[in-house]
């Protein structure tokens, strides 16, 4: 196997830097709270790309809630694009029945994946659903997704870093960057 590059190989620019990330962050974990304040809280975070932002964002959050992770893979793994159908490779362990669920998501691109992961939790009658993503390329939107709480609106670029791969290296930046598409070509 070959060794990856350094991210500065591959970086563009950086779209959103640490301080933006993390005051925005506060910002959604000060709505978030105020929203639920007085409700119970259940936070499912789809894996692997929205851990850090899930990690960041409890802590500024100020209500109790709970925690679960989800993961989910589109048909036609490899593929760059999402399918439009998911499939859940690793399940919350939690009953959401007469939860109030917060989806927490990296970025919603078409909508397809998000849209998809709502119908599965929807059918196990949560009290409500809603998402938050700490990205929305807007202009990619294929599925008309309800998302109640977004971080950037961002354009149609492909980003990495704070959680998001390339290929599975980097999510460990702490910002987001613009790949450079002549140094590196992404496989999904
Ligand atoms: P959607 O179903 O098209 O909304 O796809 C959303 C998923 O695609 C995200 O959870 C990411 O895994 C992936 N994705 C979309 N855009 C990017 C990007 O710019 N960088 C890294 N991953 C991305
Ligand atoms: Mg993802």
């Amino acid at each position: 196997m070959s060794m990856p590059l350094p991210y500065q190989d591959v970086l563009a620019e950086v779209l959103v830097d640490e301080d933006s990330l993390q005051k925005r962050i506060a910002e959604l974990g000060q709505q978030i709270s105020q929203d639920y304040a007085g409700e119970d809280l259940l936070i499912i975070c789809i894996l692997r790309g929205a851990v850090l932002f899930l990690t960041d964002l409890m802590r500024k959050i100020d209500i109790p809630h709970t925690i679960d992770f989800m993961a989910v893979a589109s048909y036609g793994e490899g593929a760059r694009e999402s399918s439009g159908s998911v499939r859940i490779t690793m399940d919350i362990r939690t009953d959401i029945r007469d939860r109030n669920v917060l989806i927490v998501e990296d970025i919603i691109d078409s909508g397809l994946t998000l849209a998809s992961v709502m119908e599965l939790l929807e059918a196990r009658h949560p009290k409500s659903l809603q998402a938050c993503t700490l990205l929305d390329k807007t202009s990619r939107r294929k599925a008309d997704v309800p998302i109640r709480y977004v971080g950037f609106d961002i354009k149609d670029k492909f980003v990495f870093g704070y959680g998001l791969d390339l290929d599975e290296y980097y999510r460990d930046l702490p910002f987001i960057g613009v790949v450079d598409l002549e140094k590196y070509q992404p496989s999904e």
